[in-house]
Protein backbone atom coordinates (compact mmCIF):
# COMPACT_ATOMS: atom_id res chain seq x y z
CA UNK A 1 0.00 0.00 0.00
CA UNK A 2 1.25 3.71 -0.84
CA UNK A 3 2.59 5.51 2.22
CA UNK A 4 0.47 7.69 2.31
CA UNK A 5 -2.78 5.87 3.19
CA UNK A 6 -3.22 5.00 6.79
CA UNK A 7 -5.17 1.99 7.46
CA UNK A 8 -6.47 2.30 11.11
CA UNK A 9 -5.12 -0.64 13.07
CA UNK A 10 -6.99 -3.27 15.20
CA UNK A 11 -5.61 -2.40 18.34
CA UNK A 12 -7.11 1.56 17.22
CA UNK A 13 -10.52 0.28 16.53
CA UNK A 14 -10.56 -2.19 19.74
CA UNK A 15 -9.68 0.98 21.78
CA UNK A 16 -12.96 2.68 19.76
CA UNK A 17 -15.23 -0.71 20.53
CA UNK A 18 -13.71 -0.45 24.55
CA UNK A 19 -15.55 3.36 24.56
CA UNK A 20 -18.55 1.77 23.34
CA UNK A 21 -18.70 -0.56 26.46
CA UNK A 22 -17.90 2.30 28.31
CA UNK A 23 -20.93 4.20 26.99
CA UNK A 24 -23.18 1.30 26.92
CA UNK A 25 -22.21 0.94 30.66
CA UNK A 26 -22.96 4.57 31.52
CA UNK A 27 -26.64 4.21 30.06
CA UNK A 28 -27.42 1.03 31.50
CA UNK A 29 -26.31 2.69 35.27
CA UNK A 30 -28.60 5.45 34.21
CA UNK A 31 -31.03 2.49 34.09
CA UNK A 32 -32.66 3.71 30.34
CA UNK A 33 -32.07 2.86 26.28
CA UNK A 34 -30.93 6.39 25.27
CA UNK A 35 -31.98 7.62 21.65
CA UNK A 36 -29.96 8.70 18.88
CA UNK A 37 -31.23 10.90 15.53
CA UNK A 38 -29.09 10.95 12.84
CA UNK A 39 -29.22 13.28 9.38
CA UNK A 40 -28.04 13.13 6.79
CA UNK A 41 -26.87 15.61 4.19
CA UNK A 42 -25.25 14.97 0.26
CA UNK A 43 -24.06 12.16 -1.48
CA UNK A 44 -24.38 8.30 -1.22
CA UNK A 45 -20.81 8.72 0.02
CA UNK A 46 -22.62 10.18 2.97
CA UNK A 47 -25.16 8.27 3.71
CA UNK A 48 -23.22 4.88 3.58
CA UNK A 49 -20.77 7.17 6.49
CA UNK A 50 -24.28 7.79 8.50
CA UNK A 51 -24.43 4.01 8.34
CA UNK A 52 -21.37 3.37 10.14
CA UNK A 53 -22.47 5.96 12.15
CA UNK A 54 -25.60 4.44 13.44
CA UNK A 55 -23.42 1.13 13.68
CA UNK A 56 -21.31 3.18 16.00
CA UNK A 57 -24.13 4.35 18.24
CA UNK A 58 -25.85 1.22 18.50
CA UNK A 59 -23.28 -0.35 19.94
CA UNK A 60 -22.81 2.29 22.73
CA UNK A 61 -26.55 1.09 23.00
CA UNK A 62 -28.53 3.88 21.38
CA UNK A 63 -31.88 3.11 19.53
CA UNK A 64 -32.08 4.88 16.62
CA UNK A 65 -34.76 7.06 16.00
CA UNK A 66 -36.41 8.90 13.84
CA UNK A 67 -36.38 13.14 14.72
CA UNK A 68 -34.29 14.76 16.69
CA UNK A 69 -37.45 15.65 19.19
CA UNK A 70 -36.24 14.25 22.87
CA UNK A 71 -33.23 12.37 21.19
CA UNK A 72 -29.89 12.31 23.37
CA UNK A 73 -27.97 12.10 20.58
CA UNK A 74 -28.35 14.29 17.57
CA UNK A 75 -25.84 13.77 14.40
CA UNK A 76 -25.96 16.07 11.17
CA UNK A 77 -23.66 14.19 9.18
CA UNK A 78 -23.03 17.42 6.28
CA UNK A 79 -22.72 18.38 2.78
CA UNK A 80 -20.43 20.84 1.63
CA UNK A 81 -20.69 21.39 -2.23
CA UNK A 82 -22.53 23.98 -2.91
CA UNK A 83 -23.22 27.32 -0.63
CA UNK A 84 -26.65 26.40 -0.60
CA UNK A 85 -26.38 22.68 1.22
CA UNK A 86 -24.28 24.46 4.02
CA UNK A 87 -26.91 27.27 4.77
CA UNK A 88 -29.59 24.30 5.17
CA UNK A 89 -27.25 22.81 7.92
CA UNK A 90 -26.79 26.20 9.84
CA UNK A 91 -30.50 26.76 9.53
CA UNK A 92 -31.19 23.44 10.79
CA UNK A 93 -28.60 23.50 13.56
CA UNK A 94 -29.84 27.00 14.87
CA UNK A 95 -33.34 24.77 15.12
CA UNK A 96 -31.96 22.58 17.34
CA UNK A 97 -31.19 24.98 20.00
CA UNK A 98 -34.81 24.59 21.26
CA UNK A 99 -34.83 20.49 20.82
CA UNK A 100 -32.04 20.76 23.51
CA UNK A 101 -33.84 23.30 25.72
CA UNK A 102 -36.24 20.73 26.31
CA UNK A 103 -34.03 18.03 26.59
CA UNK A 104 -31.03 19.86 28.25
CA UNK A 105 -29.11 16.38 28.21
CA UNK A 106 -29.42 16.29 24.27
CA UNK A 107 -25.66 16.02 22.85
CA UNK A 108 -25.40 17.70 19.36
CA UNK A 109 -22.38 16.62 16.80
CA UNK A 110 -21.93 17.70 13.09
CA UNK A 111 -19.82 15.60 10.80
CA UNK A 112 -19.61 14.67 7.55
CA UNK A 113 -17.98 17.15 4.59
CA UNK A 114 -18.66 20.76 6.02
CA UNK A 115 -16.87 19.23 9.45
CA UNK A 116 -13.45 19.51 7.50
CA UNK A 117 -13.57 23.50 6.88
CA UNK A 118 -11.65 25.36 9.05
CA UNK A 119 -14.21 28.29 8.58
CA UNK A 120 -16.78 25.77 9.61
CA UNK A 121 -15.51 24.63 12.80
CA UNK A 122 -14.53 28.45 14.02
CA UNK A 123 -18.50 29.44 13.21
CA UNK A 124 -19.68 26.47 15.58
CA UNK A 125 -17.00 27.33 18.64
CA UNK A 126 -17.98 30.89 18.53
CA UNK A 127 -21.78 31.24 17.06
CA UNK A 128 -23.32 27.44 18.36
CA UNK A 129 -22.30 26.88 21.35
CA UNK A 130 -25.20 24.32 21.94
CA UNK A 131 -22.97 22.19 19.48
CA UNK A 132 -21.09 19.48 21.43
CA UNK A 133 -18.57 18.16 18.85
CA UNK A 134 -17.67 18.50 15.46
CA UNK A 135 -15.38 15.99 14.11
CA UNK A 136 -14.32 15.48 10.00
CA UNK A 137 -14.29 12.68 7.93
CA UNK A 138 -11.22 11.54 8.78
CA UNK A 139 -11.85 11.03 12.40
CA UNK A 140 -15.35 9.08 11.53
CA UNK A 141 -13.94 6.06 13.65
CA UNK A 142 -13.26 7.77 16.59
CA UNK A 143 -16.54 9.00 17.33
CA UNK A 144 -17.38 6.37 20.15
CA UNK A 145 -14.26 8.41 21.64
CA UNK A 146 -15.54 11.54 20.67
CA UNK A 147 -18.77 11.12 22.47
CA UNK A 148 -17.31 9.28 25.70
CA UNK A 149 -15.47 12.60 25.99
CA UNK A 150 -18.47 14.68 25.39
CA UNK A 151 -20.84 12.74 27.98
CA UNK A 152 -18.11 12.33 30.83
CA UNK A 153 -15.56 15.33 30.94
CA UNK A 154 -18.41 18.10 30.37
CA UNK A 155 -16.29 19.83 27.26
CA UNK A 156 -16.85 20.32 23.45
CA UNK A 157 -14.60 18.53 21.36
CA UNK A 158 -13.91 19.14 18.13
CA UNK A 159 -11.42 16.13 15.77
CA UNK A 160 -10.93 18.36 13.02
CA UNK A 161 -7.14 17.90 12.12
CA UNK A 162 -6.65 18.39 8.36
CA UNK A 163 -5.18 14.63 7.81
CA UNK A 164 -4.01 13.01 4.06
CA UNK A 165 -7.02 10.20 5.27
CA UNK A 166 -7.22 6.52 5.96
CA UNK A 167 -8.85 3.97 5.93
CA UNK A 168 -10.84 1.91 8.98
CA UNK A 169 -12.30 -1.46 7.90
CA UNK A 170 -14.86 -3.56 10.53
CA UNK A 171 -16.59 -0.63 12.22
CA UNK A 172 -19.78 -1.36 13.19
CA UNK A 173 -22.82 -1.20 10.65
CA UNK A 174 -26.71 -0.64 10.62
CA UNK A 175 -27.63 -0.51 7.16
CA UNK A 176 -30.93 1.41 5.78
CA UNK A 177 -32.08 -1.12 3.47
CA UNK A 178 -31.43 -5.07 3.16
CA UNK A 179 -32.26 -5.07 -0.32
CA UNK A 180 -29.89 -2.07 -1.71
CA UNK A 181 -26.39 -1.70 -0.01
CA UNK A 182 -23.67 1.03 -0.47
CA UNK A 183 -20.04 -0.44 -0.47
CA UNK A 184 -17.44 2.26 -0.78
CA UNK A 185 -14.66 1.17 -2.39
CA UNK A 186 -12.56 3.95 -2.20
CA UNK A 187 -12.31 7.50 -0.10
CA UNK A 188 -11.22 10.78 -1.09
CA UNK A 189 -10.37 12.46 -4.57
CA UNK A 190 -6.79 13.36 -6.17
CA UNK A 191 -8.62 15.08 -9.16
CA UNK A 192 -9.00 18.95 -7.51
CA UNK A 193 -11.18 20.19 -10.18
CA UNK A 194 -11.64 23.85 -9.87
CA UNK A 195 -14.61 24.20 -8.63
CA UNK A 196 -14.70 21.08 -6.32
CA UNK A 197 -14.39 21.37 -2.30
CA UNK A 198 -14.40 17.69 -2.15
CA UNK A 199 -10.71 16.91 -2.11
CA UNK A 200 -10.37 19.44 0.36
CA UNK A 201 -12.33 17.97 3.15
CA UNK A 202 -12.23 14.26 2.37
CA UNK A 203 -8.74 13.60 1.64
CA UNK A 204 -6.58 11.65 -0.95
CA UNK A 205 -7.41 9.16 -2.66
CA UNK A 206 -7.09 5.67 -1.04
CA UNK A 207 -8.47 2.37 -2.12
CA UNK A 208 -10.25 -0.68 0.05
CA UNK A 209 -8.12 -3.48 -0.67
CA UNK A 210 -10.17 -5.93 -2.96
CA UNK A 211 -10.11 -9.02 -0.34
CA UNK A 212 -12.44 -6.61 2.16
CA UNK A 213 -14.63 -5.67 -0.58
CA UNK A 214 -15.46 -8.88 -2.09
CA UNK A 215 -15.73 -10.25 1.63
CA UNK A 216 -18.63 -7.27 2.20
CA UNK A 217 -19.91 -8.13 -0.87
CA UNK A 218 -20.58 -11.43 -0.26
CA UNK A 219 -21.85 -11.43 2.66
CA UNK A 220 -24.49 -8.88 1.71
CA UNK A 221 -25.12 -11.05 -0.85
CA UNK A 222 -25.67 -14.40 1.26
CA UNK A 223 -27.92 -12.37 3.85
CA UNK A 224 -30.49 -11.76 0.72
CA UNK A 225 -28.92 -8.40 -0.66
CA UNK A 226 -30.29 -7.42 -4.20
CA UNK A 227 -28.41 -4.80 -5.33
CA UNK A 228 -25.09 -3.75 -4.22
CA UNK A 229 -23.55 0.08 -4.76
CA UNK A 230 -19.70 0.74 -5.63
CA UNK A 231 -19.39 4.28 -3.95
CA UNK A 232 -16.48 6.25 -4.45
CA UNK A 233 -15.75 9.75 -5.97
CA UNK A 234 -14.13 8.40 -9.08
CA UNK A 235 -14.38 4.76 -9.27
CA UNK A 236 -12.32 4.38 -12.10
CA UNK A 237 -8.64 5.39 -10.14
CA UNK A 238 -9.93 2.35 -7.58
CA UNK A 239 -6.43 0.33 -7.11
CA UNK A 240 -3.82 3.34 -8.23
CA UNK A 241 -2.46 3.17 -4.47
CA UNK A 242 -2.56 -0.36 -3.89
CA UNK A 243 0.10 -2.84 -5.65
CA UNK A 244 -2.74 -5.59 -6.39
CA UNK A 245 -2.96 -5.53 -9.74
CA UNK A 246 -6.57 -4.99 -10.05
CA UNK A 247 -8.14 -1.68 -11.37
CA UNK A 248 -12.24 -0.74 -11.70
CA UNK A 249 -13.07 -2.82 -14.77
CA UNK A 250 -11.33 -6.24 -12.30
CA UNK A 251 -13.17 -5.54 -9.39
CA UNK A 252 -16.18 -5.08 -11.12
CA UNK A 253 -15.18 -8.47 -12.91
CA UNK A 254 -14.89 -10.30 -9.23
CA UNK A 255 -18.06 -8.71 -7.66
CA UNK A 256 -20.42 -9.92 -10.96
CA UNK A 257 -18.48 -13.49 -10.14
CA UNK A 258 -20.34 -13.52 -7.13
CA UNK A 259 -22.84 -16.44 -7.09
CA UNK A 260 -26.72 -15.22 -6.76
CA UNK A 261 -29.41 -12.75 -7.98
CA UNK A 262 -28.60 -9.40 -7.68
CA UNK A 263 -27.70 -6.34 -9.53
CA UNK A 264 -24.38 -4.17 -9.44
CA UNK A 265 -24.32 -0.19 -9.70
CA UNK A 266 -21.59 1.67 -9.80
CA UNK A 267 -20.88 5.96 -9.07
CA UNK A 268 -19.00 7.80 -9.84
CA UNK A 269 -17.08 7.71 -13.42
CA UNK A 270 -14.49 10.53 -14.17
CA UNK A 271 -14.58 10.98 -17.85
CA UNK A 272 -10.96 11.11 -17.91
CA UNK A 273 -10.17 8.00 -16.33
CA UNK A 274 -13.38 5.63 -17.82
CA UNK A 275 -11.66 3.04 -20.27
CA UNK A 276 -12.92 0.94 -23.03
CA UNK A 277 -12.00 -1.81 -20.76
CA UNK A 278 -14.76 -0.88 -18.19
CA UNK A 279 -17.32 -0.78 -21.07
CA UNK A 280 -16.08 -4.14 -22.11
CA UNK A 281 -16.49 -5.46 -18.94
CA UNK A 282 -20.16 -3.77 -18.40
CA UNK A 283 -21.15 -5.50 -21.66
CA UNK A 284 -19.72 -8.93 -20.40
CA UNK A 285 -21.45 -9.42 -17.34
CA UNK A 286 -25.24 -9.30 -16.48
CA UNK A 287 -25.39 -8.68 -13.41
CA UNK A 288 -23.72 -5.31 -14.05
CA UNK A 289 -26.22 -2.73 -14.74
CA UNK A 290 -26.26 -0.71 -18.20
CA UNK A 291 -26.27 2.57 -16.12
CA UNK A 292 -23.52 5.19 -16.41
CA UNK A 293 -22.92 8.13 -14.85
CA UNK A 294 -20.56 9.85 -16.49
CA UNK A 295 -20.95 13.70 -15.28
CA UNK A 296 -19.49 15.93 -18.20
CA UNK A 297 -19.69 18.96 -16.28
CA UNK A 298 -19.54 21.26 -19.11
CA UNK A 299 -19.71 21.09 -23.26
CA UNK A 300 -17.02 23.18 -24.08
CA UNK A 301 -13.78 22.56 -24.05
CA UNK A 302 -12.34 25.33 -22.82
CA UNK A 303 -14.34 25.88 -19.88
CA UNK A 304 -13.58 22.17 -19.21
CA UNK A 305 -9.73 22.87 -19.48
CA UNK A 306 -10.20 26.16 -16.75
CA UNK A 307 -12.29 23.37 -14.06
CA UNK A 308 -9.29 21.02 -14.97
CA UNK A 309 -10.97 18.22 -16.07
CA UNK A 310 -8.09 17.21 -18.21
CA UNK A 311 -10.96 16.12 -21.17
CA UNK A 312 -12.30 17.82 -23.75
CA UNK A 313 -15.71 17.74 -25.56
CA UNK A 314 -13.98 15.21 -28.25
CA UNK A 315 -12.45 13.05 -25.82
CA UNK A 316 -16.03 12.99 -23.63
CA UNK A 317 -17.91 12.37 -26.81
CA UNK A 318 -15.48 9.59 -28.07
CA UNK A 319 -16.12 7.60 -24.35
CA UNK A 320 -19.78 7.74 -24.87
CA UNK A 321 -20.05 6.57 -28.11
CA UNK A 322 -17.75 3.81 -27.27
CA UNK A 323 -20.11 3.17 -24.25
CA UNK A 324 -23.12 3.37 -26.07
CA UNK A 325 -21.85 0.94 -28.98
CA UNK A 326 -21.06 -2.08 -26.93
CA UNK A 327 -23.92 -1.42 -24.87
CA UNK A 328 -26.68 -0.04 -27.14
CA UNK A 329 -29.60 0.12 -24.05
CA UNK A 330 -26.82 1.56 -22.14
CA UNK A 331 -29.14 4.85 -19.71
CA UNK A 332 -26.86 7.56 -19.19
CA UNK A 333 -26.96 10.05 -16.43
CA UNK A 334 -24.67 13.13 -15.50
CA UNK A 335 -23.89 16.29 -13.83
CA UNK A 336 -23.72 19.70 -15.16
CA UNK A 337 -22.82 22.93 -14.08
CA UNK A 338 -24.11 26.58 -15.18
CA UNK A 339 -22.40 29.58 -15.03
CA UNK A 340 -18.82 28.43 -14.26
CA UNK A 341 -16.81 31.86 -13.54
CA UNK A 342 -16.54 33.17 -17.17
CA UNK A 343 -18.90 31.06 -19.03
CA UNK A 344 -20.19 32.92 -22.06
CA UNK A 345 -23.20 32.61 -23.82
CA UNK A 346 -21.37 30.55 -26.86
CA UNK A 347 -19.93 28.03 -24.38
CA UNK A 348 -23.38 27.87 -22.57
CA UNK A 349 -24.76 26.75 -25.67
CA UNK A 350 -21.92 24.02 -26.25
CA UNK A 351 -23.54 22.46 -23.34
CA UNK A 352 -26.92 22.55 -24.87
CA UNK A 353 -25.69 21.19 -27.90
CA UNK A 354 -23.68 18.47 -26.04
CA UNK A 355 -26.76 17.43 -24.23
CA UNK A 356 -28.95 17.10 -27.42
CA UNK A 357 -26.03 15.62 -29.40
CA UNK A 358 -26.20 12.69 -26.28
CA UNK A 359 -29.58 12.51 -24.92
CA UNK A 360 -29.25 11.50 -21.60
CA UNK A 361 -31.80 9.77 -19.19
CA UNK A 362 -31.58 12.57 -16.64
CA UNK A 363 -29.37 15.16 -15.28
CA UNK A 364 -28.22 16.70 -12.24
CA UNK A 365 -28.03 20.05 -13.00
CA UNK A 366 -26.12 22.92 -10.64
CA UNK A 367 -25.65 26.76 -11.13
CA UNK A 368 -22.09 27.36 -9.72
CA UNK A 369 -21.80 28.05 -6.14
CA UNK A 370 -18.39 29.46 -5.08
CA UNK A 371 -16.38 27.42 -2.37
CA UNK A 372 -13.87 29.22 -0.49
CA UNK A 373 -10.11 27.64 -0.87
CA UNK A 374 -11.03 26.32 -3.98
CA UNK A 375 -9.13 28.35 -7.16
CA UNK A 376 -12.65 29.09 -9.34
CA UNK A 377 -13.77 30.66 -6.04
CA UNK A 378 -11.08 33.42 -7.11
CA UNK A 379 -11.89 33.65 -11.10
CA UNK A 380 -13.21 36.35 -12.06
CA UNK A 381 -16.92 36.25 -12.66
CA UNK A 382 -18.64 38.78 -14.60
CA UNK A 383 -21.77 36.75 -15.53
CA UNK A 384 -25.08 38.70 -13.20
CA UNK A 385 -26.74 36.25 -11.53
CA UNK A 386 -30.09 36.33 -13.28
CA UNK A 387 -28.25 35.33 -16.18
CA UNK A 388 -26.94 32.23 -14.82
CA UNK A 389 -30.32 31.46 -13.73
CA UNK A 390 -31.80 32.07 -17.43
CA UNK A 391 -29.26 30.02 -18.56
CA UNK A 392 -30.33 27.70 -15.73
CA UNK A 393 -33.81 27.45 -16.75
CA UNK A 394 -33.20 26.80 -20.20
CA UNK A 395 -30.87 23.52 -19.36
CA UNK A 396 -33.81 22.19 -17.42
CA UNK A 397 -36.46 22.43 -19.91
CA UNK A 398 -34.10 20.99 -22.56
CA UNK A 399 -33.17 18.31 -20.48
CA UNK A 400 -36.56 17.59 -19.46
CA UNK A 401 -38.15 17.45 -22.75
CA UNK A 402 -35.00 14.87 -23.89
CA UNK A 403 -36.31 12.53 -20.65
CA UNK A 404 -39.78 12.70 -21.41
CA UNK A 405 -38.78 11.88 -24.83
CA UNK A 406 -36.91 9.04 -23.97
CA UNK A 407 -39.25 7.88 -20.78
CA UNK A 408 -42.42 7.96 -23.43
CA UNK A 409 -40.42 5.40 -25.78
CA UNK A 410 -40.30 3.06 -23.05
CA UNK A 411 -44.22 2.72 -22.93
CA UNK A 412 -45.00 -0.94 -24.03
CA UNK A 413 -41.88 -2.40 -23.69
CA UNK A 414 -40.92 -4.90 -20.72
CA UNK A 415 -38.44 -4.67 -18.53
CA UNK A 416 -36.45 -6.74 -15.67
CA UNK A 417 -36.67 -4.75 -12.42
CA UNK A 418 -36.44 -4.96 -8.71
CA UNK A 419 -39.43 -4.05 -6.62
CA UNK A 420 -38.31 -2.38 -4.05
CA UNK A 421 -40.72 -0.41 -2.13
CA UNK A 422 -43.61 1.44 -1.31
CA UNK A 423 -44.95 5.18 -2.24
CA UNK A 424 -48.09 5.43 -0.64
CA UNK A 425 -50.40 3.11 -2.46
CA UNK A 426 -47.75 1.46 -5.14
CA UNK A 427 -44.63 0.03 -5.10
CA UNK A 428 -41.79 0.67 -6.59
CA UNK A 429 -39.60 -0.43 -8.96
CA UNK A 430 -36.57 0.22 -10.69
CA UNK A 431 -35.22 -0.47 -14.02
CA UNK A 432 -32.01 -2.24 -14.69
CA UNK A 433 -31.33 1.12 -16.42
CA UNK A 434 -31.77 2.82 -12.88
CA UNK A 435 -35.19 4.24 -13.91
CA UNK A 436 -37.67 4.77 -11.60
CA UNK A 437 -41.27 2.50 -12.03
CA UNK A 438 -44.87 2.86 -9.86
CA UNK A 439 -46.90 -0.34 -10.33
CA UNK A 440 -49.73 -2.11 -8.64
CA UNK A 441 -48.88 -5.02 -6.31
CA UNK A 442 -48.70 -7.23 -3.28
CA UNK A 443 -45.72 -5.91 -0.75
CA UNK A 444 -45.01 -9.61 -0.68
CA UNK A 445 -43.21 -8.96 -4.42
CA UNK A 446 -40.88 -6.19 -2.24
CA UNK A 447 -37.65 -7.78 -2.83
CA UNK A 448 -38.29 -9.58 -5.86
CA UNK A 449 -37.05 -9.39 -9.63
CA UNK A 450 -39.64 -9.16 -11.85
CA UNK A 451 -40.75 -8.72 -15.47
CA UNK A 452 -42.69 -5.31 -15.69
CA UNK A 453 -44.49 -3.71 -18.94
CA UNK A 454 -44.72 -0.39 -19.34
CA UNK A 455 -47.57 1.42 -19.48
CA UNK A 456 -47.31 5.06 -19.12
CA UNK A 457 -44.46 7.73 -18.69
CA UNK A 458 -44.04 11.01 -17.10
CA UNK A 459 -40.31 13.42 -17.42
CA UNK A 460 -39.23 11.29 -14.06
CA UNK A 461 -40.73 8.51 -13.84
CA UNK A 462 -42.78 5.11 -15.28
CA UNK A 463 -45.69 3.68 -14.37
CA UNK A 464 -46.24 -0.26 -15.22
CA UNK A 465 -48.25 -3.53 -14.86
CA UNK A 466 -46.63 -7.14 -14.01
CA UNK A 467 -45.80 -8.92 -17.14
CA UNK A 468 -45.78 -12.19 -15.58
N1 LIG B 1 -16.99 12.95 -7.79
C1 LIG B 1 -18.08 13.22 -8.59
C2 LIG B 1 -19.00 14.34 -8.15
C3 LIG B 1 -19.09 14.80 -6.79
S1 LIG B 1 -19.97 16.26 -6.50
C4 LIG B 1 -17.57 13.55 -9.95
O1 LIG B 1 -16.48 14.00 -10.13
O2 LIG B 1 -18.34 13.45 -10.87
C5 LIG B 1 -21.45 16.10 -7.47
C6 LIG B 1 -21.62 17.21 -8.45
O3 LIG B 1 -21.78 18.45 -7.81
C7 LIG B 1 -20.47 17.42 -9.39
O4 LIG B 1 -20.42 16.51 -10.43
C8 LIG B 1 -20.73 18.82 -9.89
O5 LIG B 1 -21.57 18.82 -11.01
C9 LIG B 1 -21.45 19.48 -8.72
N2 LIG B 1 -20.60 20.46 -8.05
C10 LIG B 1 -19.45 20.23 -7.40
N3 LIG B 1 -18.94 21.39 -6.93
C11 LIG B 1 -19.80 22.37 -7.31
C12 LIG B 1 -19.81 23.78 -7.14
N4 LIG B 1 -18.85 24.42 -6.49
N5 LIG B 1 -20.85 24.48 -7.66
C13 LIG B 1 -21.85 23.84 -8.32
N6 LIG B 1 -21.87 22.52 -8.51
C14 LIG B 1 -20.86 21.78 -8.01
FE1 LIG C 1 -14.87 16.96 -7.04
FE2 LIG C 1 -13.71 16.59 -9.36
FE3 LIG C 1 -13.14 14.98 -7.33
FE4 LIG C 1 -15.52 14.84 -8.47
S1 LIG C 1 -13.55 14.37 -9.45
S2 LIG C 1 -15.08 14.89 -6.30
S3 LIG C 1 -15.92 16.95 -9.03
S4 LIG C 1 -12.66 17.15 -7.47
FE1 LIG D 1 -21.34 16.63 -0.33
FE2 LIG D 1 -19.23 15.52 0.72
FE3 LIG D 1 -20.73 14.14 -0.91
S1 LIG D 1 -19.35 17.58 -0.02
S2 LIG D 1 -21.57 15.67 -2.28
S3 LIG D 1 -21.35 14.90 1.03
S4 LIG D 1 -18.52 14.00 -0.71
Amino acid sequence: MNGKTTVISQAQLDTQFAYCDKIAAYWLAAGRTPAAYVETYGCQQNEADSENIRGMLKECGYEICQEPEGADVVVMNTCAIREHAEQRVFGNLGALTHTKRRHPEQKIFLCGCMAGQESVSQRIKMSYPHVDGVFSTHHLWQFPEILYMVLTSGRRQFYVADEPGSIAEGLPIVRSSTLKAWVSIMYGCNNFCTYCIVPYVRGRERSRKPEDILAECRELVAAGCKEINLLGQNVNSYGKDLECGMDFADLLAEVAKIDGDFIIRFMTSHPRDASRKLFDTMAAYPKIAKQLHLPFQSGSSRVLKAMNRHYDREKYLDTVNYAKSVMPDLVLTSDVIVGFPGETQEEFEETISLIQQVRYDALFTFIFSPRGGTPAAKMEDPTPKAEKNRRFDRLCAVQNQISEEIHSGYVGKTFRCLIDGKDKDLLTARTEGGRLVRLAGEDSLIGSFRHITITGSTTWSLTGSLAD
